[in-house]
Protein backbone atom coordinates (compact mmCIF):
# COMPACT_ATOMS: atom_id res chain seq x y z
CA UNK A 1 0.00 0.00 0.00
CA UNK A 2 2.60 2.64 -0.89
CA UNK A 3 0.38 4.65 -2.60
CA UNK A 4 0.13 5.42 -6.36
CA UNK A 5 1.36 8.75 -7.78
CA UNK A 6 0.10 12.09 -6.54
CA UNK A 7 -0.23 12.07 -10.49
CA UNK A 8 -2.67 14.24 -12.81
CA UNK A 9 -0.86 12.01 -15.52
CA UNK A 10 -2.17 8.45 -13.58
CA UNK A 11 -6.15 9.62 -13.37
CA UNK A 12 -8.10 7.42 -11.49
CA UNK A 13 -11.67 8.89 -11.29
CA UNK A 14 -14.03 10.11 -13.24
CA UNK A 15 -13.38 13.87 -13.06
CA UNK A 16 -9.15 13.74 -13.10
CA UNK A 17 -9.61 11.92 -16.69
CA UNK A 18 -11.79 14.44 -18.21
CA UNK A 19 -9.10 17.17 -16.68
CA UNK A 20 -6.27 14.89 -17.71
CA UNK A 21 -7.88 14.90 -21.45
CA UNK A 22 -7.78 18.59 -21.22
CA UNK A 23 -4.62 18.78 -20.50
CA UNK A 24 -2.91 16.85 -23.12
CA UNK A 25 -5.45 18.05 -25.62
CA UNK A 26 -4.02 21.57 -24.99
CA UNK A 27 -0.54 19.99 -24.73
CA UNK A 28 -0.72 18.58 -28.54
CA UNK A 29 -2.35 22.06 -29.68
CA UNK A 30 0.05 24.06 -28.35
CA UNK A 31 2.86 21.45 -29.65
CA UNK A 32 1.54 22.08 -33.27
CA UNK A 33 1.05 25.58 -32.81
CA UNK A 34 4.91 25.91 -31.97
CA UNK A 35 6.03 23.80 -34.31
CA UNK A 36 4.40 25.58 -37.31
CA UNK A 37 5.48 29.13 -35.92
CA UNK A 38 9.25 27.72 -35.56
CA UNK A 39 9.10 26.39 -39.19
CA UNK A 40 7.37 29.95 -40.40
CA UNK A 41 10.56 31.61 -38.70
CA UNK A 42 13.04 28.92 -40.61
CA UNK A 43 11.10 29.89 -43.82
CA UNK A 44 11.77 33.80 -42.47
CA UNK A 45 15.65 33.25 -42.46
CA UNK A 46 15.82 31.83 -46.34
CA UNK A 47 17.91 34.21 -48.17
CA UNK A 48 15.50 33.92 -51.24
CA UNK A 49 12.65 34.19 -49.42
CA UNK A 50 9.63 35.91 -51.34
CA UNK A 51 7.72 38.74 -50.21
CA UNK A 52 4.80 37.98 -47.78
CA UNK A 53 1.76 39.83 -48.21
CA UNK A 54 1.14 40.87 -44.46
CA UNK A 55 -2.38 41.84 -44.85
CA UNK A 56 -3.59 37.90 -45.47
CA UNK A 57 -1.00 36.37 -42.71
CA UNK A 58 -2.52 38.96 -39.85
CA UNK A 59 -5.93 38.31 -41.21
CA UNK A 60 -5.36 34.64 -41.59
CA UNK A 61 -2.87 33.38 -38.60
CA UNK A 62 -3.61 36.59 -36.65
CA UNK A 63 -7.89 36.77 -36.58
CA UNK A 64 -9.29 33.65 -38.19
CA UNK A 65 -6.63 31.12 -36.82
CA UNK A 66 -7.07 31.60 -32.93
CA UNK A 67 -10.78 32.69 -33.68
CA UNK A 68 -11.36 29.42 -35.38
CA UNK A 69 -9.13 27.36 -32.73
CA UNK A 70 -10.69 28.94 -29.63
CA UNK A 71 -13.73 28.62 -30.26
CA UNK A 72 -13.28 25.35 -31.08
CA UNK A 73 -11.76 24.35 -27.91
CA UNK A 74 -14.53 25.92 -26.02
CA UNK A 75 -17.11 24.30 -27.33
CA UNK A 76 -15.39 20.97 -26.53
CA UNK A 77 -14.46 21.89 -23.23
CA UNK A 78 -17.99 23.30 -22.67
CA UNK A 79 -19.47 20.11 -23.27
CA UNK A 80 -16.88 17.72 -21.59
CA UNK A 81 -17.32 19.97 -18.14
CA UNK A 82 -20.95 18.75 -18.52
CA UNK A 83 -20.09 15.50 -17.86
CA UNK A 84 -17.68 16.08 -14.51
CA UNK A 85 -19.36 14.46 -11.56
CA UNK A 86 -22.49 16.46 -10.32
CA UNK A 87 -21.35 18.14 -7.43
CA UNK A 88 -24.63 17.51 -5.03
CA UNK A 89 -24.73 16.30 -1.25
CA UNK A 90 -27.55 13.68 -2.44
CA UNK A 91 -25.03 11.44 -3.31
CA UNK A 92 -25.59 7.99 -1.28
CA UNK A 93 -22.38 8.79 0.92
CA UNK A 94 -21.15 11.65 2.71
CA UNK A 95 -18.00 12.30 4.04
CA UNK A 96 -16.77 15.51 6.36
CA UNK A 97 -13.51 16.94 5.96
CA UNK A 98 -12.14 19.87 8.25
CA UNK A 99 -8.72 20.86 7.19
CA UNK A 100 -6.41 22.16 10.36
CA UNK A 101 -2.82 23.46 10.95
CA UNK A 102 -1.88 21.02 9.33
CA UNK A 103 -4.03 17.76 9.24
CA UNK A 104 -6.99 16.52 8.33
CA UNK A 105 -10.01 15.60 10.48
CA UNK A 106 -12.38 12.89 8.87
CA UNK A 107 -15.71 12.68 10.02
CA UNK A 108 -17.86 9.77 8.88
CA UNK A 109 -21.68 8.83 10.33
CA UNK A 110 -21.79 5.09 11.07
CA UNK A 111 -24.89 3.95 8.82
CA UNK A 112 -25.76 1.51 11.94
CA UNK A 113 -25.86 3.46 14.64
CA UNK A 114 -26.08 6.87 13.39
CA UNK A 115 -23.06 8.03 15.60
CA UNK A 116 -20.08 10.20 14.33
CA UNK A 117 -17.04 8.17 13.81
CA UNK A 118 -14.00 10.56 13.80
CA UNK A 119 -10.63 9.79 12.17
CA UNK A 120 -7.64 11.41 10.33
CA UNK A 121 -5.78 12.36 7.15
CA UNK A 122 -7.22 9.48 5.41
CA UNK A 123 -10.84 9.02 3.65
CA UNK A 124 -11.96 5.92 2.52
CA UNK A 125 -14.66 5.65 -0.37
CA UNK A 126 -16.25 2.63 -1.76
CA UNK A 127 -15.65 2.24 -5.66
CA UNK A 128 -17.60 3.45 -8.36
CA UNK A 129 -19.68 5.30 -6.26
CA UNK A 130 -19.92 9.15 -5.88
CA UNK A 131 -18.68 10.24 -2.38
CA UNK A 132 -19.59 13.75 -1.79
CA UNK A 133 -16.84 15.30 0.91
CA UNK A 134 -18.26 18.34 2.63
CA UNK A 135 -15.03 20.84 3.45
CA UNK A 136 -14.41 23.15 5.96
CA UNK A 137 -11.49 24.69 7.35
CA UNK A 138 -10.97 25.34 10.97
CA UNK A 139 -8.46 28.07 11.26
CA UNK A 140 -6.82 29.45 8.09
CA UNK A 141 -7.82 28.59 4.11
CA UNK A 142 -6.36 25.38 2.79
CA UNK A 143 -7.26 23.43 0.01
CA UNK A 144 -8.11 19.47 -0.81
CA UNK A 145 -6.32 18.25 -4.01
CA UNK A 146 -5.99 14.76 -5.09
CA UNK A 147 -5.08 15.02 -8.34
CA UNK A 148 -5.47 11.22 -9.55
CA UNK A 149 -9.21 11.64 -8.51
CA UNK A 150 -10.29 15.34 -8.79
CA UNK A 151 -9.65 18.80 -8.90
CA UNK A 152 -8.85 21.09 -6.18
CA UNK A 153 -11.38 22.57 -3.57
CA UNK A 154 -10.50 25.61 -1.75
CA UNK A 155 -11.15 25.05 2.48
CA UNK A 156 -12.80 28.35 3.91
CA UNK A 157 -13.28 28.92 7.38
CA UNK A 158 -16.32 29.55 8.81
CA UNK A 159 -18.12 28.40 5.07
CA UNK A 160 -18.84 25.30 3.90
CA UNK A 161 -18.04 23.75 0.72
CA UNK A 162 -18.08 20.91 -0.79
CA UNK A 163 -16.44 18.11 -3.38
CA UNK A 164 -17.97 14.60 -5.14
CA UNK A 165 -15.16 11.86 -5.94
CA UNK A 166 -15.52 9.09 -7.46
CA UNK A 167 -12.40 6.98 -7.82
CA UNK A 168 -12.84 4.03 -10.86
CA UNK A 169 -9.95 1.61 -9.40
CA UNK A 170 -9.44 0.60 -6.20
CA UNK A 171 -6.25 2.12 -4.72
CA UNK A 172 -4.27 4.65 -2.52
CA UNK A 173 -4.29 8.15 -4.15
CA UNK A 174 -2.27 10.86 -2.37
CA UNK A 175 -3.63 13.94 -1.51
CA UNK A 176 -1.89 17.34 -0.74
CA UNK A 177 -2.87 21.03 0.91
CA UNK A 178 -3.09 23.20 -2.02
CA UNK A 179 -3.15 26.17 -0.51
CA UNK A 180 -0.36 27.95 1.61
CA UNK A 181 -1.41 27.16 4.94
CA UNK A 182 1.82 28.64 6.88
CA UNK A 183 5.16 26.46 7.77
CA UNK A 184 3.84 23.13 7.97
CA UNK A 185 1.98 23.47 4.17
CA UNK A 186 3.94 21.04 2.24
CA UNK A 187 3.68 17.91 4.94
CA UNK A 188 -0.27 18.16 5.10
CA UNK A 189 -0.73 15.65 2.60
CA UNK A 190 -3.75 13.03 3.06
CA UNK A 191 -4.76 9.40 1.63
CA UNK A 192 -7.47 8.31 -0.10
CA UNK A 193 -8.05 4.68 -0.49
CA UNK A 194 -10.17 3.20 -2.67
CA UNK A 195 -11.97 -0.12 -1.64
CA UNK A 196 -14.06 -2.76 -2.92
CA UNK A 197 -17.99 -1.67 -1.74
CA UNK A 198 -17.59 -4.76 0.74
CA UNK A 199 -14.40 -3.93 2.34
CA UNK A 200 -15.42 -0.27 2.60
CA UNK A 201 -18.45 -1.49 4.87
CA UNK A 202 -16.28 -3.61 6.75
CA UNK A 203 -13.90 -0.87 7.47
CA UNK A 204 -16.75 1.29 8.34
CA UNK A 205 -17.59 -1.24 10.85
CA UNK A 206 -13.90 -1.69 12.34
CA UNK A 207 -13.67 2.24 12.53
CA UNK A 208 -17.05 2.18 14.38
CA UNK A 209 -16.17 0.09 17.15
CA UNK A 210 -14.58 1.73 20.27
CA UNK A 211 -10.83 1.06 21.15
CA UNK A 212 -9.32 -2.39 21.42
CA UNK A 213 -8.28 -3.29 24.75
CA UNK A 214 -5.17 -3.97 25.78
CA UNK A 215 -4.14 -7.34 26.10
CA UNK A 216 -0.72 -7.91 28.22
CA UNK A 217 1.53 -5.99 30.59
CA UNK A 218 3.05 -3.77 27.64
CA UNK A 219 0.16 -2.42 26.25
CA UNK A 220 -1.50 -1.75 29.63
CA UNK A 221 1.65 0.02 30.30
CA UNK A 222 0.99 1.95 27.10
CA UNK A 223 -2.32 3.08 27.90
CA UNK A 224 -1.62 4.22 31.47
CA UNK A 225 1.49 6.12 30.37
CA UNK A 226 -0.93 8.04 27.96
CA UNK A 227 -3.28 8.88 30.74
CA UNK A 228 -0.14 10.37 32.50
CA UNK A 229 1.00 12.02 30.21
CA UNK A 230 -1.99 14.04 29.64
CA UNK A 231 -2.60 12.80 25.92
CA UNK A 232 -6.62 12.95 26.38
CA UNK A 233 -6.31 17.03 26.57
CA UNK A 234 -5.90 16.95 22.83
CA UNK A 235 -6.45 13.78 21.62
CA UNK A 236 -9.47 11.06 21.62
CA UNK A 237 -9.33 7.35 22.30
CA UNK A 238 -13.13 6.14 22.04
CA UNK A 239 -13.60 3.68 25.15
CA UNK A 240 -10.64 5.72 27.08
CA UNK A 241 -10.80 9.40 26.88
CA UNK A 242 -13.47 11.20 24.57
CA UNK A 243 -13.08 14.42 25.23
CA UNK A 244 -11.05 16.09 23.23
CA UNK A 245 -10.74 17.60 19.56
CA UNK A 246 -7.64 19.52 19.51
CA UNK A 247 -5.79 16.71 17.81
CA UNK A 248 -6.19 13.72 15.78
CA UNK A 249 -8.50 10.93 16.76
CA UNK A 250 -6.39 7.92 18.03
CA UNK A 251 -9.18 5.14 18.22
CA UNK A 252 -7.89 3.70 15.33
CA UNK A 253 -4.44 5.19 14.66
CA UNK A 254 -2.53 1.94 13.88
CA UNK A 255 -4.70 1.42 11.18
CA UNK A 256 -4.12 4.29 9.49
CA UNK A 257 -0.93 4.24 6.78
CA UNK A 258 0.67 7.31 8.21
CA UNK A 259 1.33 9.70 11.03
CA UNK A 260 1.85 13.21 11.01
CA UNK A 261 -0.73 13.96 7.77
CA UNK A 262 1.80 11.88 5.62
CA UNK A 263 5.16 12.39 7.32
CA UNK A 264 5.73 8.88 8.69
CA UNK A 265 4.66 5.35 8.16
CA UNK A 266 2.79 4.18 11.33
CA UNK A 267 4.90 2.21 13.18
CA UNK A 268 5.32 1.85 16.58
CA UNK A 269 9.02 3.39 16.04
CA UNK A 270 7.91 6.12 13.99
CA UNK A 271 5.35 6.65 16.55
CA UNK A 272 7.51 7.00 19.62
CA UNK A 273 9.91 9.02 17.47
CA UNK A 274 6.83 11.78 17.24
CA UNK A 275 6.02 11.77 20.73
CA UNK A 276 9.77 12.38 21.91
CA UNK A 277 9.66 14.98 19.64
CA UNK A 278 7.50 16.38 16.92
CA UNK A 279 8.84 19.52 16.63
CA UNK A 280 12.21 17.77 15.27
CA UNK A 281 9.63 16.04 12.32
CA UNK A 282 7.64 19.27 11.35
CA UNK A 283 8.68 21.82 13.45
CA UNK A 284 5.53 24.50 14.64
CA UNK A 285 3.18 21.98 14.84
CA UNK A 286 1.16 22.36 17.92
CA UNK A 287 1.59 19.32 20.13
CA UNK A 288 4.20 19.23 22.40
CA UNK A 289 7.15 17.28 23.04
CA UNK A 290 6.56 14.33 25.76
CA UNK A 291 8.95 15.97 28.45
CA UNK A 292 10.27 13.44 30.93
CA UNK A 293 8.77 10.47 29.72
CA UNK A 294 10.74 7.52 30.74
CA UNK A 295 12.22 5.20 27.38
CA UNK A 296 10.24 2.32 28.97
CA UNK A 297 6.31 3.90 29.04
CA UNK A 298 7.66 5.74 25.57
CA UNK A 299 7.74 2.81 23.83
CA UNK A 300 4.40 0.96 25.97
CA UNK A 301 3.04 4.08 24.38
CA UNK A 302 4.13 3.87 20.93
CA UNK A 303 3.11 -0.02 20.78
CA UNK A 304 -0.34 0.89 22.48
CA UNK A 305 -0.56 3.18 19.91
CA UNK A 306 0.32 1.03 16.78
CA UNK A 307 -2.18 -1.82 18.36
CA UNK A 308 -5.20 0.42 17.90
CA UNK A 309 -5.82 -1.19 14.72
CU1 LIG B 1 -3.18 23.40 4.58
CU2 LIG B 1 -1.67 24.23 3.01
Amino acid sequence: MSGTPQSVLHPAGTDAAIISRFAWVLFAAGAVIFAGVMALVLLSLRNNARPLRPGRWIAGAGVAFPVAALSALLAWSTWRSAQLVPQSSAAALSISVTARMWWWEVRYRDPDSGREIVTANEIHVPVGQSVYVGLNASDVIHSLWVPALSGKRDMIPGRVTGLTLRAERPGVYRGQCAEFCGAQHARMALHVVALAPEAFRDWLRRQAQPARVPTGALLERGRAAFLEQRCQTCHTIRGVAEAARLGPDLTHVGSRIQIGAGLLRTHKGTLADWIADPQALKPGVFMPAASGIDGESLRALAAYLEHLQ
